[in-house]
């Protein structure tokens, strides 16, 4: 089997990536360890940034985006008794996030895919790439199968087998483990605030979200290593409402939970993003603790590098844009892991921290909520910084 490109992966950074390959007349096969059902039920955060949005808009994959999406023009910090709203529209006027689940944005690529008559293949087992350090590589998989190609995208996620494949001593891996995890939960229940609530208190984090007018989305900070029967529903919603229910007038509305889940947290990164033939896209190359809600969109920023690198390949043969993709993409990875990092030790509680830390951290959220030009921070690189290529419109 040939293709062009081989694409390693079907979570948001190997579909949009065919797709917008797709679009420009490039040819791939996604090859993909897990079921459709699987991928596509897989719970992951849900914000979009404003270009995230204008990316999947003009890829032709935004239409029940457009419907089914939440527009949010700014998020709530609660701490010390109080709730805070950073403003986006007066911020950082005429940007704004969206809320939708990364799920339905996976069902959305592999649909528009299949109808494209796309190549993406599920349940494909013992996927592995050879020669990627010659021009012409390969990838094996299943039994015995062979697909051959010009380049390959590693869009396999932290623990896909791309980049464990570069040769020792190429990648430098830059690192930060937090003794926390994220408790998440979906709950049959009605939205209890219009926005996003980003509750600080001594007990821990706890992040209040949505997915519909039907239902919410809630996230505790747990130690790491948490055991989720060890949280039944009552306790679920007992800690909630303890450390949401911190303000005059908000009550939890609760309903059924049908999906929870502990998620660890993480920041990475592998310098290059690339070896030979191989380009990483996603979280194959870095991963962000969900704090600022950016993972998705940063796979998208790598995406759309990448096509326009491999667009420029296929018209004239240069590796150009190809050899500087690493480099393209970097900058803006870098920006997403200072801004993950500083809004989860903004809002976390640290057992390390001793009393003077903890008023540092008050101290830090009280700058944030009185400063205009420490909320216009928070709100620039929340509702996300503008694309290199300052093409909103996509590649
Ligand atoms: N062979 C084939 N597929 C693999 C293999 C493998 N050996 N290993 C992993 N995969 C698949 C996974 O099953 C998954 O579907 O690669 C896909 C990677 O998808 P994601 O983990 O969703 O990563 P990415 O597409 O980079 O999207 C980044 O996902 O993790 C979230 O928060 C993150 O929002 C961010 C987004
Ligand atoms: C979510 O709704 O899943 C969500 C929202 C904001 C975050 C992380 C996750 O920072």
């Amino acid at each position: 089997m040939r293709t062009q490109v081989g694409i390693i992966g079907a979570g948001p950074a190997g579909l949009l990536l065919s797709h917008l390959l797709h679009l420009r007349g490039i040819s791939s096969v996604v090859l993909e360890r897990r079921s459709r059902e699987y991928v596509e039920r897989r719970v992951r955060a849900g914000v979009l940034e404003q270009g995230t949005v204008d990316t999947l808009v003009a890829a032709g994959v935004g239409e029940r985006l457009l419907r089914e999406g939440l527009p949010h023009r700014g998020i709530e910090l609660r701490y010390g008794g109080a709730g805070h709203r950073i403003a986006f529209e007066r911020l950082v006027p005429g940007r704004a996030i969206t809320v939708y689940g990364q799920q339905e944005v996976v069902k959305d690529l592999i649909a528009a895919r299949l109808a494209a008559d796309g190549d993406v293949r599920f349940e494909v087992d013992d996927v592995a790439v050879h020669d990627i350090g010659t021009d012409r590589p390969y990838v094996t998989f299943g039994g015995g199968e062979r697909l051959d190609c010009d380049v390959i995208a590693g869009c396999d996620g932290f623990h896909g087998v791309t980049r464990p494949s570069i040769p020792d001593g190429v990648l430098t891996a830059y690192e930060r483990e937090y003794p926390f995890a994220w408790l998440g939960v979906l709950a049959r229940v009605e939205p209890s605030a219009e926005e996003l609530i980003y509750a600080r208190t001594e007990r821990g984090f706890a992040l209040h979200s949505m997915r519909s007018p039907e239902v919410s989305r809630f996230y505790l900070q747990v130690p790491a290593g948490t055991d989720l029967a060890d949280w039944p529903d009552e306790r679920v919603w007992a800690e909630l409402r303890t450390r949401l229910e911190t303000v005059p007038g908000f009550s939890l509305a609760t309903g059924e939970i049908f999906e929870r889940g502990v998620t660890p947290l993480r920041s990475f990164v592998a310098e290059p993003m690339q070896y030979g033939r191989l380009y990483l896209a996603g979280d194959a190359a870095h991963i962000v603790p969900p704090t600022g809600a950016k993972g998705l969109n940063l796979a998208v920023a790598d995406v759309r590098v990448l096509t326009g690198a491999l667009a420029r390949f296929y018209a004239d043969g240069s590796t150009e844009l190809l050899d500087g993709y690493s480099a393209a993409c970097l900058k803006r990875v870098w920006r997403a892991q200072h801004f993950s990092w500083w809004m989860t030790t903004l809002l976390h509680t640290f057992d390390s921290d001793d009393a003077y830390g903890r008023r540092l951290q008050l101290s830090h959220l009280d700058y944030v909520t009185s400063s205009e030009a420490a909320a216009a921070t928070l709100a620039e690189n929340y509702v996300g910084l503008p694309y290199e290529d300052g093409d909103p419109a996509g590649p």
